[in-house]
């Protein structure tokens, strides 16, 4: 089984474990999967990824979360919070304000610990359990050290984090030091903590659990099924469009090997792929750079910046599996501003789903495609939501509304509320410019019925005072 979308299933080599083997994706070497660590190829250092021999059906499916799907997985279940079964929100307003035929918003934020990294962890500390492996680590950007740190206390076993300093939002580094994590901060960028705690790993001193690791990848598969399932339940057919942001690629890769294993099965035609479409964030883009020059390989940006920070990456590991997937199901990748990334992140909001920066920037770029036209109005699309909106919550109040200073007193409260304005209007000039709007519309009574009421409330409060 190749990259391509139509590699046919493949029979199980001597090196597997009941039906399940690493192989490379560069050379085709076969590695049995749990004997020895493996990161990548031991020949040629390409990247690895979990084979099976029966690839699944939708028919295996059954219960609920990422373990409904382990016709899929290496294991039966694992070290599980559980994780999965996220919602798939309906956003009408964005809907008909971006301009497509149906949007879904899959919110990966209301996983455990609030994101997709959950379905990934509780794959991979399994696998560390299965290996016997001691100290868990990983490079993070914020989410998978919470995740890491969550599933490793829940395991039982020691984990550590690499951090960039300084870079990290608030509720992702809470998570980690409560779920005791030993969290140490690089002064560096997310790629060079990679850099760090892959040389560990390559040591002997850590198990690796970043999303080089092709397990946390199998977890993440099942964020596709989910998608595929539910549209289908509800429309009958699958999306034409999957949009996500893009850090790593980790995802973009996971989404692609999910399809191509139902393809593979013969549960899903090649015809009804959705579109894999990646966003990132300007400051942070070597993987709209490479789709945009139509490159097989990524150059790696030394500087980036985004207020998205848990896409604030220039290496994008994945690449090698995510660019296939991107490429063989006609999609595309794009660029957003971080002004883009926080309208989007308020639009969201105002549709009453809360999501962290990163994620926001799935919805940003369906916006651009669409102003472009390389999205076409007639388009069922899925946007994916990667992280909560309390994951980052400096970005949220900056996003939002600023908070009322009121004196402690019902009386000044209720002026205040009613004056309509956070600014110095004062409580009369607001009743003018009611009463006056209103002399001009049918609602003068209602008004002053209203300022009546108002005014003998007011009159009975100062004889009680
Ligand atoms: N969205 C959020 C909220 C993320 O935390 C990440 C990655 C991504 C998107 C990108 O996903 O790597 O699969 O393309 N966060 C990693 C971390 C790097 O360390 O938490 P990808």
């Amino acid at each position: 089984m190749s990259l391509e979308l139509s590699a046919p299933a493949q029979s199980e080599p001597a090196c597997a474990d009941d039906g399940v083997w690493l192989e490379c994706i560069e050379c085709g070497e076969q590695f049995a999967p749990f004997d020895e660590i493996h990161y990548t190829c031991a020949d040629c250092d390409g990247l690895l990824e979990v084979r099976y021999a029966d690839p699944p059906t939708f028919e295996e499916f059954e219960g609920r979360g990422v373990w409904r799907y382990n016709a899929a997985l290496p294991f039966e279940e694992g070290v599980t919070l559980p994780e999965g079964d996220t919602p798939l929100h309906e956003a009408p307003r964005l809907r008909e304000d971006i301009g497509v035929d149906s949007l879904r918003v899959k919110h990966e934020g209301m996983n455990p610990t609030g994101a997709f990294k959950d379905r990934g962890m509780t794959v991979g500390v399994a696998v560390a359990k299965e290996l016997g492996v001691g100290r868990l680590a990983c490079a993070s950007t914020g989410n998978t050290s919470a995740a890491l740190a969550a599933y490793g206390a829940r395991g039982g076993m020691e984990t550590l984090v690499l951090l960039p300093k300084g870079k990290v939002a608030a509720g992702k580094i809470a998570q980690a030091s409560l779920h005791g994590a030993r969290i140490l901060e690089v002064d560096g960028n997310f790629d060079s903590c990679l850099d760090i705690v892959q040389e560990l790993a390559a040591l002997g001193e850590v198990y690796l659990l970043n999303s080089l690791n092709p397990f946390r990848l199998e977890g993440q598969k099942t964020i596709g099924f989910e998608i595929l399932e539910k549209h289908y339940e509800d429309y009958g057919e699958y999306p034409d469009r999957i949009v996500l942001p893009v850090g790593n690629a980790g995802n973009t890769a996971a989404l692609y090997k999910a399809f191509r294993e139902l393809v593979a099965s013969g549960a899903l035609e090649e015809s009804e792929v959705p579109t894999l479409t990646g966003v990132q964030a300007e400051g942070a883009a070597p993987m709209v750079e490479a789709v945009q020059n139509g490159r097989d390989e990524v150059r790696r940006w030394d500087d980036v910046e985004t207020r998205a920070t848990a896409i604030r990456i220039g290496n994008p590991v994945n690449a090698p599996k995510a660019l296939p997937g991107i490429y063989n199901t006609g999609g595309t990748a794009v660029a957003v501003s971080d002004d883009q990334i926080t309208a989007a992140q308020r639009q969201l909001a105002e549709e009453g789903i809360g999501v962290e920066p990163a994620s926001a920037a799935s919805v940003a770029g369906l916006r651009k495609l669409r102003e472009s036209g390389e999205i076409s109005a007639d388009e069922s699309v899925v946007c994916l939501t990667t992280g909560h909106l309390l994951k980052d919550p400096d970005a949220a109040f900056e996003a939002g509304g600023d908070p009322e200073p009121v004196p402690n007193d019902t009386d000044a409260v209720l002026e205040h509320i009613n004056d309509g304005s956070t600014g110095s209007r004062s409580a009369l000039e607001t009743t003018v410019s009611r009463v006056s709007n209103a002399v001009k519309s049918s609602l003068l009574p209602a008004v002053a019925g209203g300022l009546a009421a108002y005014l003998g409330y007011r009159k009975l409060r100062r004889k009680n005072d």
